[in-house]
């Protein structure tokens, strides 16, 4: 479609058309491909990260895609900053019918190890973020007796990994947290939904990857993030309880959490191959080495 053609469209009249939608950590990632597709839909999209540019740029694809879009440069630990930026989102919208939790940061390193400050750090986005923006949002809901939040948990927010021991601490207390909201809030007209995702192509996991201890899993075993964004449309639609990214995830931790021990065990053979994997490409891709060889 040409560029003139493309400013040309006018509202799309999609399933969440005229919706308004707020989407945290929408500058990169998983959050920046939610925010695109709920535009897509014609919904009104308020997004919300620290990088205005990223923002800026998202905000005119997706007006030019036919959605409206609002580019709100916050930081979800600024309790302060998020409380305003959901009146901001107020005034031009008139109100809030979805939020998405997306930002998030991922430290890695082995709880041995783990600097308490990088546990802080990671607990004031996922966990506090996520709640500033849901009381934030809450009273608005309340009011209209509709309304729906997604939270994006993960996979180690129902079982421990190393090393993201830290990280999965903090998704583990969302996933309490979202539970709890959700049974407050039942017939309560406002739907509370966990998305659960593995290991998705995305700037965190790419950076993730990067430690000692995952070196060995490549980039290309991650999930396309086109995957969590169908799992949050469809959780935001349908009000589900839970949804995991790949589906039937859930089984598998289920099966896991019966037998802790062997899981644990499996567990820590499967890292220890992945360190040594990670060693070995590491070593394959120097030159020195494989003239060697
Ligand atoms: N990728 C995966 O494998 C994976 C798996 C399971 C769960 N998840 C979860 O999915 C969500 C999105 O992750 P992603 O993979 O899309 O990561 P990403 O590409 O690194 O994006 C993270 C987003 O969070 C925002 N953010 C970080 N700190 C913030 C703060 N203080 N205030 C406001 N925004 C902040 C970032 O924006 P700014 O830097 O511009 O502020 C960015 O938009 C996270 O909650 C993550 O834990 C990811």
């Amino acid at each position: 479609m040409s560029e003139a053609k493309r400013q040309s469209k006018g509202p799309v009249r999609g399933y969440f058309f005229d919706k308004s939608v707020v989407v945290t950590g929408a500058s990169s990632g998983i959050g920046h491909g939610v925010a695109l597709a709920f535009g897509e839909q014609g919904a009104q999209v308020a997004l919300l990260a620290r990088r205005r540019v990223r923002l800026e740029e998202l905000a005119r694809k997706i007006n030019r895609a036919g959605g409206k879009a609002l580019a709100l440069d916050c930081d979800v630990t600024d309790r302060a900053r998020v409380f305003r930026a959901i009146e901001q989102v107020k005034e031009a919208f008139g109100r809030v019918d979805i939020l998405i939790n997306s930002a998030g940061l991922l430290i890695s390193d082995p709880v041995e190890q783990m600097r308490p400050e990088d546990l802080e750090k990671m607990m004031a986005v996922n966990v506090f973020g996520a709640l500033n923006a849901m009381q934030a949002v809450l009273p608005v809901m309340r009011k209209a007796k509709s309304g729906s939040i997604v939270n994006i948990s993960s996979l180690a927010g129902r079982r421990g990994v190393s090393p993201l021991g830290g990280y999965s601490s903090t998704k583990f207390a969302l996933v309490g947290m979202t539970e709890a909201l959700r049974v407050e809030l039942f017939n309560t007209g406002i739907k509370v939904s966990l998305v659960m995702p593995g290991v998705i192509d995305t700037p965190m996991a790419r950076n993730a990857l990067k430690h000692d201890s995952l070196k060995g899993v490549s980039a290309m075993m991650a999930m396309p993030a086109r995957w969590v964004t169908w799992a949050v449309l469809a959780a935001a639609a349908f009000g589900l309880t839970e949804v995991d990214v790949p589906p039937g995830a859930a089984v598998a931790e289920k099966l896991g959490s019966l037998f802790p021990g062997v899981t644990d065990a499996l567990l820590s053979v499967g890292t220890r191959i992945m360190r040594g994997a990670g060693t070995l490409m590491e070593g394959a891709g120097k030159p020195e080495h494989k003239a060697k060889s």
